[in-house]
């Protein structure tokens, strides 16, 4: 028996991935002996339906100096906070704003306040990728968000007009600290906007690979509806995105501060109809994840009983979920391609299979590559029309398992 993180209510997982190392995690072959696991079981809450794992590493294990996950490496994902920054400061922005982020990574939200001369603050635990973001002149600091540090913040900056995260709040097993420190934060008249990869959208689509050790929570409207309900806060609006194959923009407030949209109703009537606060949903999602596996390993050995030359492209936290899940190794994919310099010459968590720049990849293009950063396919596939003229094939495994013929 677990105890929900959000309400306390026991429960019991209703499906296990398996033991997975950090989803970032990627290694060294001197590293292999001592590699870390966890058992990635997964359950949901009938009380708050919050979907969430059960078992974690600790945050500093996961989030450090030589963090892995640069925001930077996608120009689409750019031009998506830009548009979400210049959307915040024409809706929301009083005179003289104050605006913080959660989870800043390198910038590439912040920037587009800092450029405009707006006063903001990033609150970014892992060193490296806040050293990026200081280097285009945005101010941070290297600290993991809590109540005791939005006092603190409060103290010497005062409240703030907006506070925004990205990929972030579901990252956080101690949300109830977090959404206590956003309260103390904001201002009576603030705005709070974070998105997150949308659990609708997962079950839709059978994307399991959302689901690894970073990702503590996958969240709905109604359960972000529970939560902040339970600090004096309320959804006042929410905004589905395209962004890593599927997210939900949510927009809160104090509660009674702001006019409540149309979206909020009409998206928790939607999710009854989705059945996301229904057990025999997630059973079924069970279900879909192990087809998806048996597809897919049948699929790659196949290709390598045919003597077909099969890469990865992408070297994605996600795809550690994928590869570990359904017992894929150097055997079935040759090596990964990535363009983050750090993941390079390294290995992928778990599985082992080399990381590899970009070029080896580009330079003698395989039979098929297997999309890992699908979320990411319109961008990829646009600039990898040479492979396909090649001959080359894209296997993609969301929504379903399948060559791109
Ligand atoms: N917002 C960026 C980065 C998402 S990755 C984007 O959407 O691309 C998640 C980031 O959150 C990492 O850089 C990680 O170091 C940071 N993070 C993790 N836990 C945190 C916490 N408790 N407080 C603040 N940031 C945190
Ligand atoms: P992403 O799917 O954004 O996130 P996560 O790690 O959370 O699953 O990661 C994309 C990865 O793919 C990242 O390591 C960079 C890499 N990448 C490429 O190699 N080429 C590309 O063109 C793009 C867009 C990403």
């Amino acid at each position: 028996m677990s105890e929900c993180l959000i309400c306390k209510t026991k429960f019991s997982p209703f499906t296990s991935f398996g033991k997975m190392p950090l989803g970032n995690g990627f290694l060294a072959p001197e590293q292999f002996e001592k590699e870390y696991f966890f058992d990635m079981d997964v359950a949901f809450c009938e009380t708050c339906k919050m979907f969430q794992l059960t078992q974690q590493p600790d945050q500093e294990q996961m989030f450090h100096e030589n963090y892995a996950f640069f925001s930077g490496t996608s120009v689409f994902m750019a031009k998506h906070f830009q548009e979400f920054a210049e959307g915040v400061i024409k809706k929301y922005l009083p005179e003289d704003p104050f605006v913080v982020e959660l989870g800043s990574n390198d910038g590439i939200m912040l920037k587009n306040f800092a450029e405009k001369g707006i006063r903001h603050l990033g609150i970014e635990p892992s060193k490296n990728v806040a050293e990026v973001a200081r280097k285009k002149g945005i101010e941070c600091i290297t600290e993991f968000f809590n109540e005791d540090l939005a006092q603190q913040i409060v103290k010497e900056k005062g409240q703030a007009d907006a506070f925004l995260a990205a990929n972030v709040m579901c990252h956080i097993p101690y949300l109830h600290s977090v959404v206590k420190g956003i309260a103390t934060l904001l201002k009576p008249t603030g705005i709070v906007m974070f998105e997150d990869p949308y659990l609708g959208d997962v079950f839709q689509k059978t994307s399991y690979d959302q689901i690894y050790d970073e990702h503590t929570f996958l969240f709905s409207a109604t359960s972000i509806q529970y939560l902040f309900g339970m600090h004096g806060m309320e959804l006042v609006d929410v905004l589905p995105q395209a962004t890593h194959g599927g997210s939900m923009r949510y927009v809160l407030s104090h509660k009674g501060a702001r006019d409540i949209s149309g979206a909020v109703k009409k998206q928790l009537a939607h999710e009854k109809e989705l059945k996301l606060d229904q057990k025999e949903t997630y059973l079924e999602f069970k279900d879909n994840c192990e087809q998806s596996r048996s597809k897919l390993v049948d699929l790659l050995k196949d290709l390598k009983a045919k003597g077909k030359r099969v890469v990865g492209y992408g070297a994605t936290s996600k795809s550690t979920t994928i590869l570990n899940y359904c017992g894929i190794g150097p055997d079935l994919i040759e090596f990964i391609s990535d363009t983050t310099p750090i993941k390079q010459g390294k290995f992928a968590p778990g599985s082992h299979i080399p990381v590899k720049p970009y070029d080896e990849f580009k330079n003698n293009y395989p039979d098929y590559a297997v999309l890992f950063a699908w979320n990411h396919a319109k961008e990829i596939m646009a600039k990898e029309q040479d492979f396909v003229k090649s001959g080359g094939k894209w296997i993609l495994f969301v929504p379903d398992v399948e060559v791109l013929e």
